[in-house]
């Protein structure tokens, strides 16, 4: 599920796919992010949001990026140890998460549910419900239906990957009503391709799975 191979040059692909800083900017501004919140960075890749995350907190809180590829983690911290950023990182998969329940505000899942199998977007979803406080917000920006014909044509041959077919078939806010998170509402839509969803975890105690996606 990792894509390692594409590490050392994975910052300049996201650039030349439009997915640059104006990218990254449009989902701080969907996390509206705190002075002194703590932050998950799910699957952070390069971990560019992290280190602007981790500006957007201050002093006071905290940014964590994790992430399953040694390759990709090792970027992201040397990334941040030349910008001098507080942002931390960790070698981690978000089907087995290594921190305490309820011990962060806000988390993001940019571009890697479409990478997991249903069983791993399932158990990562309830993991992330798992550690976010009761009342806190998960952003999700992923592939999702979409009514262009021409981009359904560009991402034709993305849309009948095994892990990513569901994605395009508009499945994510099930997933994510299912591990419990409500409301989940459409914040943006980024290009016709990418949808930006705010996924809440509910301030009482968030529900089991019950009825998986088809
Ligand atoms: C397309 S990249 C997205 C990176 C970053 N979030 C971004 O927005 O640029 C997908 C990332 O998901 C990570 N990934 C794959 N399987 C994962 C898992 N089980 N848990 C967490 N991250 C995973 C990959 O290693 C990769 O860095």
């Amino acid at each position: 599920m990792t894509i390692e191979w594409i590490a050392p040059f994975y910052d300049r692909l996201c650039t030349l796919l439009g997915l640059g800083r104006a990218f990254r900017g449009q989902i701080l501004e969907v996390a509206a992010l705190k002075a002194g919140e703590r932050v998950l960075d799910a699957g952070c890749g390069s971990g560019v949001w992290t280190r602007l995350a981790a500006e957007a907190v201050g002093s006071s809180g905290q940014v964590v990026g994790f992430d399953p590829g040694p390759r990709m983690i090792g970027i992201a911290r040397r990334n941040a140890a030349q910008e001098g950023s507080r942002a931390t990182f960790e070698l981690a998969a978000v089907e087995e998460l290594p921190f305490e329940d309820s011990s962060f505000d806000a988390a993001l899942l940019s571009l890697v549910l479409h990478h997991l199998p249903a069983e791993v977007k399932r158990s990562g979803l309830k993991e992330i419900g798992r550690v976010l406080r009761p009342g806190g917000r998960l952003i999700v920006v992923d592939l999702d239906r979409s009514d262009s014909v021409l981009w359904r044509i560009v991402l034709w041959p993305l849309s009948h990957v095994g892990t990513s077919a569901d994605a395009f078939e508009g499945k994510i806010p099930i997933y994510l009503r299912e591990a419990g998170f409500e409301p989940v509402t459409v914040e943006v839509r980024w290009w016709k391709s990418l949808t930006f969803w705010r996924a809440m975890k509910p301030l009482s105690s968030i529900a089991s799975v019950e009825t998986p996606a088809k």
